[in-house]
């Protein structure tokens, strides 16, 4: 971890040093969004006193440097993980995302789409609904770790046009073999479609390593603002996607009687673009690449050890995470009966910010982890020990108090 700092860090987000209830933050709900370095809360405020103006339209000098804003954006978020800019689709977040493969491929009754038990509400929903449209749709086991079914995916049905799974799931923190199951989808011919929703925020993420046909990712959990987020296509699948949004300049062409798309990206960014956003983001990106990947990852997993360590100490807790082989930085539980709605109450009179509930992964929580919900603590770089352990003593004084 060359030159990590967490102090120095900390000094770069502003929130981080606000009291909440009196007390000093400890922001531990990172998978729900992360917080924003001043290098991204300044850039915006540049982006509006400097370069404001509609990008892709209009020629005056302002606008062709909204422009130059927003493609060189696209540039560097693609250079990021590794694709071409014109692999990379800015939409508004992970959901929209999966939402718009789900109505841009074409899928014929009787064709098969694989999600798993791990998934985020956002990549069940989409394709449950071409259920309508006579399309199957299986739902991938996992076993008592956690870990999906290697096994189907050897076996692939020969119907199966898609396969799509998380890179990390936002309850279990299992990091899952997408690699591997990309490699299996294609050897069936199907599809391999990946949200990386958690992943991408804390690790090196390379498209080209991990095969997918399609990856997408949220701005706004890896420090980008609110409202942008990101669709990879591989350049390999993207001949004969129809768009779901029709408008401005995504189209070469427009006669009454026939009407000619633009190619990808442009043809999925119809109307006014979030200039803003995307430029924002790629400061997000400047930002994780001066700290290092690398030691980001690192710096996680001995945060999370340290995490599971101290956890272990604390009488009554049923953990739900973690169990994997390779788990990432989401830490789910529940405290003896407590409610966890209550229990992340209790910790935000501590200043500390958790989540509670079914983390839009209902089928899982219910099915699989048999609870009416969990609560969640999830880390990011920026967090420390220390926070951890006011974490760790706060959940022992509510035993003690509550139990
Ligand atoms: C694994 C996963 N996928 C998708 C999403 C949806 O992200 P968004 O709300 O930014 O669209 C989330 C959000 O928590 C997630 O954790």
């Amino acid at each position: 971890m060359q030159g990590f700092d967490v102090d120095a860090i900390r000094k770069d987000f502003p929130i981080l040093s606000k009291p909440v209830n009196g007390k000093m933050l400890a922001y531990l709900d990172n998978a729900a969004t992360s917080q924003k370095p001043l290098a991204v809360i300044d850039g915006i405020k540049y982006f509006y006193e400097n370069l404001n103006a509609n990008p892709m339209r209009s020629i005056h000098s302002l606008a062709e440097k909204a422009t130059v804003a927003y493609t060189e954006a696209r540039e560097k978020i693609a250079k990021f993980i590794n694709a071409s800019p014109d692999e990379i689709v800015f939409v508004r977040n992970s959901t929209e995302a999966i939402n718009l493969v789900s109505m841009s491929l074409e899928f014929n009754r009787g064709d098969r789409i694989a999600t798993t038990y791990l998934e985020h509400h956002s990549n069940i929903l989409p394709w449950m609904r071409l259920k309508d449209a006579g399309v199957d749709v299986d739902i991938v086991d996992v076993d008592e770790n956690f870990d999906l079914d290697l096994e189907y995916y050897k076996e692939l049905k020969e119907n199966t046009k898609l396969v799509t799974v998380s890179h990390e799931s936002n309850v279990s923190g299992t990091i899952n073999d997408v690699k591997i199951i990309s490699r299996l989808a294609h050897e069936a011919g199907a599809l391999a479609f990946v949200d990386a929703a958690q992943s991408v925020p804390h690790m090196k993420v390379d498209v080209k390593n991990l095969g997918a046909d399609f990856l997408c990712f949220s701005g706004h959990k890896m420090l980008g603002p609110l409202g942008i987020g990101v669709l990879y296509i591989s350049r390999d699948v993207q001949y004969g996607m129809m768009p779901f949004l029709l408008g401005g300049e995504m189209i070469r062409s427009v006669k009454l009687d026939k009407v000619e798309y633009q190619d990808v990206p442009a043809v999925f960014e119809a109307g006014t673009q979030n200039v803003e956003g995307a430029y924002g983001l790629g400061l997000a990106v400047d930002y994780l690449n001066q700290i290092g990947m690398q030691n980001i990852e690192a710096y996680e997993k001995s945060l999370t050890n340290h995490l599971y360590k101290a956890a272990e100490e604390v009488y009554g807790l049923s953990v739900y995470s973690g169990r994997s082989r390779n788990r990432g930085t989401i830490f789910s539980f529940n405290l003896k009966s407590l409610h966890p709605h209550d229990v992340a109450y209790l910790l935000d009179k501590e200043g500390i910010a958790i989540r509670s509930g079914f983390h839009c992964a209902q089928p899982f929580v219910e099915d699989k982890l048999h609870v009416e919900g969990t609560a969640r603590a999830s880390l990011y770089f920026y967090n420390t020990k220390s926070e951890i352990d006011r974490f760790i003593k706060s959940l022992t004084d509510i035993n003690t108090t509550y139990g």
